[in-house]
């Protein structure tokens, strides 16, 4: 394997000798774990460390090779007392504990695993406390931009009281292809999983969760918000079809996969799930895999971070500059970039209890199986004070005969007592969608 030949030829250059050398050890040699040992041994002495892998913990060392010594003993790679734990595992357990006993014996770490920080996220930072060290994920949620520690840094530019973002690469995709032209949600998932985009399970993506659990991380990142995923009401994409987004475009606007938070008044509002976005809006212009955050800080006009949202080699290089910045925190002893600095416990403490029914547009579909008059559905939309904006014609070439609609701002609440009276009324299938606001 070339790069393990690199690793054992490399010859330390002269400019490397005074260079500070750091021992990390690997939770996970997968796809991030292997691209972060792959980076350390290309990059050499630099930029800013010589990172050695000192080892890498696996469910097997069976019948494979690797760049560095691998491992089924998770206490031995701990009690070998690496300078930066990198955690690349996946999932809850057992990266919980393992990271737990890291922190206690003051050792940094540094995670990419959102279902972690999602969900333990006040007990590992309360280690980190005691152990007097840091925790960092900032590859945790959008890999390839680091937004996260850049606004937990600064407190101005991170007193953020909204954010709207796509968080999923795949959802993004697939939408992005059926816009495109993909005929329909299976060929365009299809072609993800071609590309590398998808995984061969893409439950996860498509459901929703993957987002919900990102926007959780956020939700106590930037807002000091005490969320969990089952607090954000998340819809998947799977409903989404390609005259759907022809229609969403028709209105000015298209279908993106959104994660949005809003905490302005105290309590959140948030939701995942397909969104109208209107072509004025920054997200509308997020294509394929990409990932992407606006941010409203109270300070500040709106941010827009965006680009890779994951693949192992910018999530290397992400979880690579964190390593530097950890043990920079851990040897100055200001751990306090392990959570974002304006979150004074005040802010920590609030807990948050999102809601969907905000007030927002709506992209309508409606399928019948007969056309119904235009003016009878704004009529009985205007008697919940639901006042229709945009409208198609009925399409016949769906397999119902179905019409789009956008409505101007109202409450989720009336716009749903609208849709289930009409659907009672006639005996249409209704379905909706949440608009963000134009962006402007
Ligand atoms: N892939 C990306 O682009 C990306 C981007 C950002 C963040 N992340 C996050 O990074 C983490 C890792 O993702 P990945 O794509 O690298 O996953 P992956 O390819 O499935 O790799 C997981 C690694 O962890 C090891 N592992 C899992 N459970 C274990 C256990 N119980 N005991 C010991 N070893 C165990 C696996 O060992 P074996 O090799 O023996 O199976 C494997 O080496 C996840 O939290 C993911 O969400 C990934």
């Amino acid at each position: 394997m070339l790069v393990c030949d690199r690793i054992v030829r490399r010859d330390p250059s002269p400019a490397a000798e005074g260079a500070v050398r750091l021992r990390v050890a690997l939770l996970g040699y997968g796809q991030v774990g292997s691209a972060v040992a792959r980076l350390a041994a290309r990059s050499g002495a630099g930029p800013g460390a010589a990172v050695d892998i000192i080892g890498a913990l696996v469910r097997s060392t069976a019948s494979r090779s690797a760049c560095c010594p691998l491992t089924t003993e998770a206490a031995t790679l701990v009690e070998s007392g690496p300078d930066v734990l990198v955690e690349a595992l996946g999932g809850a357990e057992p990266a919980r504990q393992i990271v737990l006993s890291a922190l206690e014996r003051g050792i940094p770490v540094v995670s990419a695993n959102k279902t972690l920080i999602a969900t333990h996220a006040d007990e590992l930072l309360a280690a980190a406390e005691r152990g007097g060290t840091t925790l960092r994920y900032e590859a945790a949620v959008i890999a390839g931009v680091p937004f996260l520690g850049t606004l937990g840094r600064r407190p101005y530019a991170g007193a953020c009281r909204r954010i709207e973002a796509v968080l999923n690469g795949t959802t993004n995709f697939i939408l992005s292809e059926l816009e495109a032209g993909a005929p329909d949600f299976a060929t365009a998932l299809a072609d993800a999983q071609r590309r590398g985009y998808a995984e061969p399970n893409p439950a996860k993506d498509v459901s929703g969760a993957d987002a919900a659990e990102k926007l959780v991380v956020l939700l106590r990142h930037l807002g000091g918000l005490n969320a969990t995923v089952s607090d954000i009401p998340t819809s998947g994409i799977g409903g989404i079809t390609r005259p759907d987004l022809v229609s969403a475009r028709d209105f000015g606007g298209t279908l993106k996969p959104v994660a949005f938070a809003d905490w302005s008044d105290g309590c959140a509002t948030a939701f995942v799930g397909p969104a109208f976005v209107p072509a004025t809006h920054p997200l509308s212009t997020l294509h394929g895999a990409d990932n992407g955050i606006r941010v409203y800080s109270e300070h500040l006009p709106p941010v827009l971070f965006a680009g890779a949202g994951a693949g192992p080699d910018v999530t290397a290089a992400t979880i690579l500059d964190d390593v530097i910045e950890a043990t920079e925190a851990t040897s100055s002893a200001n751990h306090s970039a392990s959570r974002p600095a304006f979150a004074s416990p005040d802010r920590r403490d609030r807990d948050c209890r999102p809601q969907a029914a905000r007030r927002t547009s709506w992209f309508v579909r409606l399928e019948s199986k007969d056309p119904l008059p235009a003016a009878e559905i704004a009529d009985l939309f205007a008697s919940y004070g639901v006042w229709v904006h945009r409208t198609t014609d009925w399409s016949r070439r769906t397999a119902l005969p179905t019409t789009w609609l956008l409505t101007h701002p109202c409450a989720g609440t009336s716009a749903h007592a609208a849709l289930s009276a009409l659907s009672s009324a006639t005996g249409c299938i209704a379905s909706r969608w949440p608009s963000l606001e134009s962006g402007r």
